[in-house]
């Protein structure tokens, strides 16, 4: 029988993962098959289970079941426990492993695709919630020079730059100290593009030689790019790290590291085509 895998979601009509699966599949020939699944809001462990008890291999888990995923696994790797979250799901037998490649994809497209260090980087990650909980681990393995934590509601950065400090060089700052620091590398990590919102982010941060990188990706700019471009510093979106954290999931699951580029080229070719 093929392997099943599926992405797991609420909504997850919307997600790119079975094409960027089907992709991966072929260039490294591997036979299993992919599928969306939409459980209910109330229905993820239900879901899963029948999903198991069809002889699926694994799944990926995408907003907003990824804390209720966390709980379902038997089994966390290191990475999945600092996070506090789990987008991989492998099932083996009565084991459920549960991992999180989010953090390990940004950085991978920071570092290999776009070629920009992480090294040594001042890094300013700016929003509190799921989304940047999930990469702070693997930012602070990846030997920044510090991470500044910003967010709209202060008391959420005190909280996770305090979690997260027996990890790394970790600070919360506040939106109004901004103004007077230096970063080579801004992360929008909020959910503020979604609704078309800026995170208030000074332009002083934005200079040219400044990444801006928005782990939203869409059509055309974010807000937040946009903003950034016309200050002049470099902008990029979160295609390329959806595309890495696939990949994590598909060498977690495969034992097989598919090639990237030419998967995130196809996706954007698509996305400025729709
Ligand atoms: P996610 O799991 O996608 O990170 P979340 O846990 O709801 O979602 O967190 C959303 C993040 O985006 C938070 O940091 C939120 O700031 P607050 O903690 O102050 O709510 C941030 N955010 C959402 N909309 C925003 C906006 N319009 N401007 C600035 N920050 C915003």
């Amino acid at each position: 029988m093929t392997d099943r895998y599926a992405v797991i979601g609420h909504p997850v009509a919307h997600s790119r993962s079975p094409e960027i699966h089907a992709a991966f599949a072929r260039a490294t020939a591997q036979a299993m098959t992919y599928e969306r699944l939409l459980a209910p809001l109330d229905g993820f462990h239900v879901a899963v289970d029948a999903f198991r008890a069809s002889g699926a291999r694994g799944a990926n888990v995408t907003l907003p079941f990824k804390l209720e995923a966390y709980r379902y696994a038997n089994e966390l790797t290191e990475r999945a426990r600092q996070a506090g979250a789990v987008n991989t799901l492998k099932f083996d037998g009565a084991r459920i492993l549960g991992d999180n490649t989010d953090g390990v994809g940004l950085c991978r497209d920071i570092v290999n695709n776009l070629k920009v260090p992480l090294v040594g980087a001042r890094i300013l990650l700016i929003g509190a919630g799921g989304a940047a909980h999930g990469v702070i681990g693997p930012l602070l393995s990846a030997g920044p020079q510090q991470v500044a934590i910003t967010n709209r509601t202060f008391s959420k950065a005190d909280e996770i730059a305090r979690h997260f400090s027996s990890l790394g060089p970790v600070k919360a700052i506040r939106l109004e100290d901004l103004a007077t620091e230096n970063f080579d590398i801004l992360i929008n990590a909020t959910s503020a593009s979604l609704a078309g919102n800026l995170p208030p982010v000074p332009e002083s941060c934005l200079q040219p030689g400044v990444l801006a990188y928005d782990m939203m990706y869409g059509k055309g700019q974010t807000p937040f790019m946009a903003l950034a471009h016309a200050a002049g510093a470099r902008t990029e979106d979160g295609l390329g790290m959806l595309v890495e954290q696939a990949a994590e999931a598909f060498f977690v699951w495969r034992g097989v590291r598919p090639a990237t580029a030419s998967v995130i080229a196809q996706l954007r070719a698509q996305l400025r085509s729709t």
